[in-house]
């Protein structure tokens, strides 16, 4: 069945938006930022140009306009990232050395492919087959990950320089701080439903709906912020091996970790390294780039826990989607000035919260048919979910099931934590 006209006019939109927004972020940097790899986890911003263009070009116009000629035949092994199915690829950790192909040529391709994906939405005319539709979602909402991590990858890459420049300019708003002071809600728990099961975008991994069972716990009103995660270093929490998972203890001394990523110490207190340069820590912001070990240590220091990622979702579901995103172009977690009376605060936007969970498939779920299969569950084993969405996200990419997932030692992303406990 074909969907409906407005539908399709509705994603062509939608399709200008996203592609757009890509270039907008990288329009804020110089040409030489855009080669950069200055980890092996980052992508230079150039190679998130062209890989979620050739996500379009590989997935939707090879398998379904007969007509398209690619723009270049070596982009293939170029841009794939990781599907193993479809033939080989550069491997990850040397996108760094493509200085070839140029930026002027990335943008070239990013025009020949909307042209063609333009011209493959108006040529079904109120006919679009719902398989091309969905193909195209998928690939805005692989786009807005892409641009999450264009934005972390930046933040790193520019935390690598002495120069430590800006990617944006910082945002001077006004907002009443509300109150901040942490409360912990009781929620019953029992038998109850997580997973997505509406009609719009959900990615496999959120599917389907199924039954969990979750014991009566608390759930804290805010994330934890900077001034309580100072009060864990200066109570001497990464000198202290009691508070870690094992994994944990033992990638604090081999990366001597003492605070969080980007922070430094002065004599003059904390500062932190933001995508708006270095600026003073604010201690009543989220805390922001720990990993999970370090969420987790913090949790037991505290004589919490982490909630589970049932009980993040059960707890959200009706949280309204507003906060800090990268609408806001803060590209940094705020102090709350939430002016909802929703119980809990921050919940989507600011920071990732990591949640307890091993990122593993829900019940009866299945994968993606074909390549696409590879997206999200062939990375079920040794990730964490993380919940909520960030500043770096886009409002209209999160979901109250969304799940996000990262090893438990990475913390370029804007990851944080809300803490958790058990009904006594
Ligand atoms: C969900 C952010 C872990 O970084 O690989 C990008 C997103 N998937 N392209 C990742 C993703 C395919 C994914 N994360
Ligand atoms: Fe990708």
């Amino acid at each position: 069945m074909p969907i409906e006209h407005a539908a399709a006019v509705k994603l062509s939109e939608q399709y200008q938006q996203v592609r757009s927004l890509s270039e907008k972020l990288a329009s804020k940097l110089q040409n030489e930022d855009t080669i950069i790899q200055a980890m092996p986890d980052v992508s230079p911003p150039k190679w998130h140009l062209a890989h979620t263009t050739w996500f379009f070009e590989r997935f939707i116009l090879k398998e379904n306009d007969s007509s398209y000629v690619p723009f270049n035949p070596q982009f293939d092994y170029l841009f794939n990232s990781y599907y193993e199915t479809i033939g080989s690829y550069h491997p990850r950790h040397s996108r760094g050395v493509l200085s070839r192909p140029s930026m002027d040529e990335i943008y070239e391709f990013r025009n020949h492919v909307d042209e063609a994906i333009i011209q493959l939405v108006n040529q079904f005319e109120s006919q679009l087959p719902q398989e091309i539709h969905d193909l195209i979602e998928i690939g805005l909402q692989h786009e807005q990950q892409h641009q999450e991590l264009l934005l972390t990858d930046v933040k790193y890459n520019f935390s690598c320089t002495p120069l430590l420049p800006q990617f944006a300019e910082p945002k001077t708003f006004q907002l009443p701080q509300s109150n901040t002071e942490t409360t912990y809600i009781n929620i019953e728990g029992g038998l109850v439903e997580i997973g997505y099961s509406g009609a719009g975008f959900s990615f496999d991994n959120e599917r389907p709906r199924h039954k969990v069972w979750l014991e009566p716990y608390r759930l804290a009103s805010h994330p934890v912020t900077n001034g309580e995660y100072i009060s864990f270093i200066e109570a001497g929490g990464y000198e202290q091996p009691e508070h870690w998972l094992s994994d944990g203890w033992a990638t604090v001394k081999k990366e001597k970790w003492k605070h969080p990523l980007y922070w430094r110490k002065t004599e003059d207190g904390w500062y932190t390294f933001t995508l708006t340069g270095e600026k003073k820590l604010s201690l009543d912001e989220p805390v922001c780039h720990i990993s999970f070990y370090e969420a987790d240590a913090f949790a037991r220091w505290s004589g919490k826990r982490l909630p589970t990622e049932a009980e993040w979702e059960h707890a959200m579901a009706s949280i309204p989607i507003d906060g800090n995103f990268a609408e806001s172009e803060c590209y940094h977690p705020v102090v709350d000035h939430s002016e909802n009376l929703a119980p809990f605060k921050q919940v989507y936007g600011d920071v990732w919260e990591w949640t307890s969970s091993p990122y593993t498939s829900y019940p009866r779920s299945k994968p993606l048919e074909g390549a696409l299969g590879e997206y999200n569950a062939k990375f079920m084993c040794n990730q964490i979910v993380l919940r909520g969405g960030s500043c770096a996200s886009s409002q209209s990419h999160i979901r109250p099931t969304y799940r996000n997932f990262f090893p438990a030692d990475k913390r370029w992303q804007f990851s944080g934590l809300r803490l958790a406990e058990d009904q006594s």
